[in-house]
């Protein structure tokens, strides 16, 4: 008789993801330097902090460790040139990013594109650098068409991304309903379980069941340190992208361990 094939699992993650945020260079560094200091308690979480561009050379050269890595919320899709604004994933690679938040909701509210996002994904992945593609529904309705809109949204952003480029992908589950609110406002373990087997069913349907195993699946929207250890307990979650919180590191540090002492 064939032996059952032993389920691998990611390596959990968090990633701090600090939007537009703190005002000054100094402020970035004064959270960096709680996190470094308290850091050393996480076991089993990869942590990844994804300041503003601004301050990412400063905050990244002002850490020798492994513990941390450092990535960014946003680059663009093309090499070099005539793109006033823009970073490539090029430049972003040279000053050492080893992630990069592909698709936020607060990028597509400022006209990203599905396409855009399958074009910047496409340029992340083929860099070797983990893109963390976001996606989630703006509400939900008793009919469940949320996850049509959740299924087609994943379908475009993975147009063109081959089988052979996903080992550093990463889903990052973000219902906008649950963006920036507070804990009450989230999402219940029982919910977002239920999205985490629909999202790896979506995947397998494009990639097979294999394939996708090791593709992490982690929940943005409003984890704090009071939801983090029900959230953490959802046997599928592999991680989470924390926006308000990350600017409080001992909130952060208090969440990422929520993280790391599951037991499986
Ligand atoms: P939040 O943000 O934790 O403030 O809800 C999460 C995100 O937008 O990535």
């Amino acid at each position: 008789m064939l032996k059952e094939k032993k389920q691998r699992r990611p390596r959990k993650m968090i990633i701090a993801n600090w939007k537009m945020n703190p005002m000054t260079e100094k402020e970035a560094k004064d959270i960096l330097n709680v996190l470094k200091r308290k850091i050393i308690k996480i076991f089993g979480a990869e942590t990844f902090v994804c300041p503003p561009a601004l301050y990412f050379a400063t905050l990244k050269k002002s850490y020798s460790g492994k513990k941390i890595s450092f990535g960014l919320q946003d680059v663009f899709y093309e090499e070099r040139g005539s793109y006033t604004g823009e970073i490539s994933v090029e430049q972003a690679k040279d000053f050492g990013a080893k992630l990069v938040i592909v698709g936020h909701s607060e990028r597509r509210a400022l006209g990203e594109t599905n396409d855009i996002v399958s074009k910047k994904l496409k340029a992340v992945l083929k860099n070797n650098i983990k893109a963390v593609l976001c996606v989630g529904e703006r509400e939900r309705d008793e009919h469940g068409e949320y996850l049509l809109f959740l299924r087609e949204e994943i379908r475009a952003s993975l147009s063109g991304i081959q089988k052979s480029m996903i080992d550093n992908l990463i889903i990052a589950y973000e219902p906008i309903w649950a963006i920036g609110k507070n804990y009450k406002m989230s999402i219940s373990a029982r919910e977002l379980e239920e999205v985490i087997i629909f999202i790896k069913k979506v995947l397998s349907e494009i990639y097979g069941k294999d394939e996708v195993q090791m593709v992490p699946i982690i929940y943005g929207g409003s984890v704090e340190e009071k939801n983090a250890e029900e959230l953490a307990g959802v046997p599928l979650v592999d991680g989470f992208l924390v926006g308000h919180e990350s600017l409080k590191p001992n909130s952060f540090i208090t969440i990422a361990l929520a993280l790391s002492s599951r037991k499986k």
